[in-house]
């Protein structure tokens, strides 16, 4: 039988480790980064064990800001991605918002199924939607798995628009240039598909949701 005890403690330990190789190398390690953050992108990805941000991306503490929930949604009536953004762009400055979902994601498994799930069901109801826009395309799709995986693009892609709808990203727009990126992570080859790419103003956005600033 596991030891719980031990799986528990395993991670303070790991913790003594991290910060003892930080300071080994660098005695103000994290005296510097203590001082604050400036990070040039902003990240919105799934909570998927198997997809850190820093770790697949060889970046270090206060590179990158984060934020991760169920299959890397953007719905605008999420209080608290939205707080994220605004806090990222406004703030923090950032440079580049990344959209990055991954292959065999479950989240979008579970939506392309009837299957209830439970109370998620309601929040994966936002890929549901994806898949229905893109019905034709996807029943195109024979094979499951590659259908799957092409729901999983769609998916990026659309949350990368969702972005650019937001009433945050168009309005830092008006002052500057922001990125937003739509990647894929292969969790069976540890590399990131570059998908697409909203550089300015509301460009690849339909008429109607864009606004006079
Ligand atoms: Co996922």
């Amino acid at each position: 039988m596991e030891n719980i005890e031990n799986s528990y403690t395993r991670l303070l330990e790991g913790n003594k480790l991290f910060a003892n190789s930080k300071t080994f190398n660098d005695p103000e390690y994290f005296k510097k980064l203590s001082l604050g953050q400036a990070p040039e992108y902003l990240w919105v990805g799934c909570s998927d064990s198997r997809v850190p941000a820093n770790e697949i991306t060889s970046t270090k503490s206060g590179e990158i800001f984060v934020h991760r929930n169920v299959a890397n949604l953007v719905v605008h009536t999420d209080i608290n991605l939205l707080s994220v953004i605004e806090y990222a762009v406004n703030y923090l400055g950032v440079k580049h918002i990344i959209v990055c979902g991954h292959y065999g994601c479950g989240g979008v498994k579970a939506a392309m199924s009837n299957d209830l799930h439970g109370f998620v069901d309601n929040w994966l109801v936002n890929i549901k939607n994806v898949y229905n826009k893109h019905e034709k395309e996807l029943l195109g799709i024979t094979e499951i798995d590659k259908r799957e995986d092409r729901l999983v693009e769609l998916n990026v892609i659309e949350q990368v628009r969702n972005v650019a709808k937001t009433t945050i990203v168009q309005q830092a727009w008006k002052k500057r240039s922001l990125h937003i990126h739509g990647w894929v992570y292969g969790i069976n080859s540890g590399l990131i598909t570059d998908l697409c790419c909203i550089h300015d103003e509301q460009e690849d956005i339909e008429t109607i949701y864009r606004y006079k600033i």
